[in-house]
């Protein structure tokens, strides 16, 4: 069994992104082809934003936004415990002070009275500014941005949506890519709208800072790339890139509605013996992943195995924290204490999931995490 089956979407769908891939070779127009300002139409009209600017990843797009914010060395830039390295890497990148903050142990997602706390303390005990917050909608679920915009707003904070793997997830009829002051996602292989190597987005309304990222990411050009004027980065996403995802735009509400069905499936069967995603109103995930939780690293360790002794792959997403980083000692502020998060990278399982899965195969899956969970309590 594949952790997610990208040979299944690929022979399910062969014709579209072959033709797309085809006609890049043929036309040799592989860095900023027509297709990639296509792309950046299609996708700013999906998220319902103004202005999206494609480039090279889900790191650069995050370093983008706070490189067009000209964070600084006097700025804390507040991140949860509990993502992927990428969303608090960028801010001592671009020179700023990252403050990790705890999640909620329920949706995995910031938890926004650590959140007030830690601008608190930084307010009142470091003589930093509380500047933006990295807000990640992890596992595909948007975050609590109704208390998170209040809380920004009260401070006078930017915040910055780490959509990398929430594309295509609502919120109040929002999509995803459209609840930051800017917004970013990657089109990692596996994420749910996904390419065949490097890619990425940002997403903004606001006129001037989306100048600034198309500068920015061809190498901070002024009125062509040999006029320059600022320093910035070579981060544009190809051509070949643009055309496959443009090729997979076309399927993929099916796809997100088929994992709407999938995470369904699991939950039922698995509701009773473990924790399962917990999904807030008013809202849709993504589903980059489908995580559970389990009692202890011990019954998370023999559930592993239970699965593994199947022939069925399993991911834990995260084992560490990013506050316990090595990167980023003496680089911090550590205001609050993350123990939630810390909990969770206990716990947490992720489990084989993307939309073309069987009902068959989720069977499966259950039925070896359950006979885990049942060894461990025997
Ligand atoms: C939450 C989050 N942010 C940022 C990234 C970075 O994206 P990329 O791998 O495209 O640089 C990822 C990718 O795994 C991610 O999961």
């Amino acid at each position: 069994m594949e952790f997610r089956d990208l040979k299944k979407q690929y022979q399910c769908h062969r014709q579209a992104i072959d033709a797309a891939m085809q006609s890049v070779v043929e036309n040799t127009h592989f860095i900023s082809g027509p297709q990639v300002s296509q792309l950046e139409e299609r996708l700013s009209a999906f998220a319902g934003v103004k202005h999206c600017i494609a480039c090279g990843n889900g790191t650069d797009a995050l370093q983008l936004a706070l490189m067009a914010w000209e964070i600084d060395a006097r700025d804390a830039v507040f991140v949860p415990d509990f993502t992927f390295f990428s969303s608090g890497e960028v801010v001592p990148l671009t020179g700023g002070v990252p403050v990790f903050v705890d999640v909620d142990p329920l949706t995995f997602n910031i938890d926004c009275e650590s959140l007030e706390k830690a601008i608190t303390y930084v307010i009142n005990c470091t003589e930093l500014r509380p500047r933006a917050v990295v807000v990640v909608d992890l596992f595909g679920q948007p975050a609590e941005y109704d208390k998170i915009r209040e809380i920004t707003k009260r401070f006078h904070m930017l915040l910055l949506e780490d959509a990398a793997q929430s594309f295509g997830g609502t919120l109040g009829g929002h999509r995803t890519g459209s609840l930051g002051d800017i917004s970013t996602t990657s089109f990692f292989p596996s994420k749910p709208l996904g390419c065949y190597g490097d890619g990425g987005a940002v997403f903004t309304d606001n006129d001037e800072w989306a100048d600034r990222l198309r500068s920015l990411h061809v190498h901070g050009k002024g009125s062509d790339k040999y006029d320059n004027v600022r320093i910035g980065m070579n981060s544009r996403l190809d051509t070949l890139q643009a055309a496959v995802l443009l090729a997979k735009l076309s399927f993929f509400e099916e796809e997100l509605a088929a994992c709407e069905r999938v995470a369904q499936k699991y939950t039922e069967l698995l509701k009773d013996a473990v924790q399962t995603p917990h999904i807030l109103e008013n809202r849709q995930s993504a589903w980059a992943q489908y995580t559970i939780c389990l009692k202890d690293t011990m019954e998370r360790e023999r559930v592993i195995e239970s699965l593994n002794e199947a022939g069925i792959p399993s991911a834990v997403y995260y084992k560490k924290t990013m506050h316990l980083q090595e990167a980023f000692r003496g680089r911090q502020v550590e205001a609050v204490s993350c123990k939630a998060a810390q909990e969770l990278s206990e716990r947490c399982l992720s489990l084989p999931f993307h939309p073309y899965m069987e009902e068959g195969q989720i069977k499966l899956v259950c039925e070896r995490v359950l006979r885990g969970v049942a060894d461990v309590q025997r």
